[in-house]
């Protein structure tokens, strides 16, 4: 693909926005590729995490293609959020564990893109915005609903009134960043972090992360529910037999469920 670059390592997937001249902005065509590679990984049993990232060392990406959208109509722009909406959708509901590795600017639908992932890791040089009002639309990649769930809807207001970037340590602060480390540390932080997640029971992982997922839309007792019925349904595979017998008899686990 073009403009979307995919490389397995082991079992996990990156996924790097190659498009460094325009700073990884996202065009009909990025998102398309996003969503190709995506779909493919979720359909992969043998990779077990994802991690998403822009190429160079300037931006993650620097948010929908302002010069593709100054042409669009009402038609176009929804097509455009459905495409922004499905790349989104993707990363937070597919089976594994996604890692954005925020390699600096993440603005508009890019920062969009890092808050669909499960995790967001950031470099020293991150920056996030969401700066749409000031290009007269409005996020259109999901930031209107799951910014404020992860920092607050007061915060979550601030940051889409005032277009204002925030640094890494800010992302941080208020737990947009998971983590900050050093740019030249990024890639190896988070594929450690992969490593680590796709050495569990794979198919545990999974529910878990839907569990949580479902507790967002949910009221406590409706996800608590679940989470018993879930935790029930595990107790029925194989990974939960070998993960228990492999503790009692002192030695590694060999997950193979998923
Ligand atoms: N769309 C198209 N091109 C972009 C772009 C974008 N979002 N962001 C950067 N570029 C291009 C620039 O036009 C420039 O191209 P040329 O070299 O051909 O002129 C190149 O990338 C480098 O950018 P700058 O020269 O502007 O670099 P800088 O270091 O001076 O500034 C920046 C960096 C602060 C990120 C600045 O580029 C910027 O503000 N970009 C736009 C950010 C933005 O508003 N994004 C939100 C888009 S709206 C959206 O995403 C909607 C949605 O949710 C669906």
């Amino acid at each position: 693909m073009e403009f979307v670059k995919l490389s397995i390592q082991e079992n996990v997937a990156v996924v790097t926005i190659d498009r460094p001249k325009s700073l990884n902005a996202l065009n009909n065509q990025v998102y398309e590729e996003i969503i190709a590679h995506l779909e493919a990984v979720e359909a992969n049993d043998q990779i077990k995490a994802v991690i998403l990232t822009g190429a160079g060392s300037k931006a993650f990406a620097a948010g929908a293609d302002i010069a593709q959208m100054v042409h669009q109509n009402a038609m176009e722009g929804r097509h455009l959020a459905r495409l922004c909406h499905r790349s989104a959708d993707l990363l937070e509901t597919m089976r594994q564990v996604t890692i954005a590795a925020v390699n600096g600017y993440a603005l508009g639908g890019g920062c969009e893109l890092t808050l669909a992932c499960d995790i967001r890791i950031a470099a020293e040089n991150a920056r996030f915005a969401l700066p749409e009002v000031g290009l007269g639309i409005i996020p259109g990649g999901g930031g209107t609903q799951r910014l404020s769930r992860i920092i607050g809807v007061g915060r979550a207001k601030e940051l889409i009134f005032t277009c204002d970037q925030i640094d890494a340590q800010e992302a941080w602060r208020i737990g947009l960043a998971n983590h900050v480390v050093p740019q030249e540390e990024l890639m190896d932080y988070c594929m450690a972090m992969a490593k680590k997640i796709a050495s569990k029971a794979s198919y545990a992982v999974s529910i878990a992360k839907s569990a949580i997922n479902t507790s967002q839309n949910v009221d406590l007792p409706s996800g608590c529910t679940r989470e018993q019925d879930l935790l029930g349904l595990l107790f029925a595979t194989h990974d939960k037999q070998e993960g228990m017998e492999a503790f009692l008899e002192r030695r590694a686990p060999h997950f193979t469920d998923f």
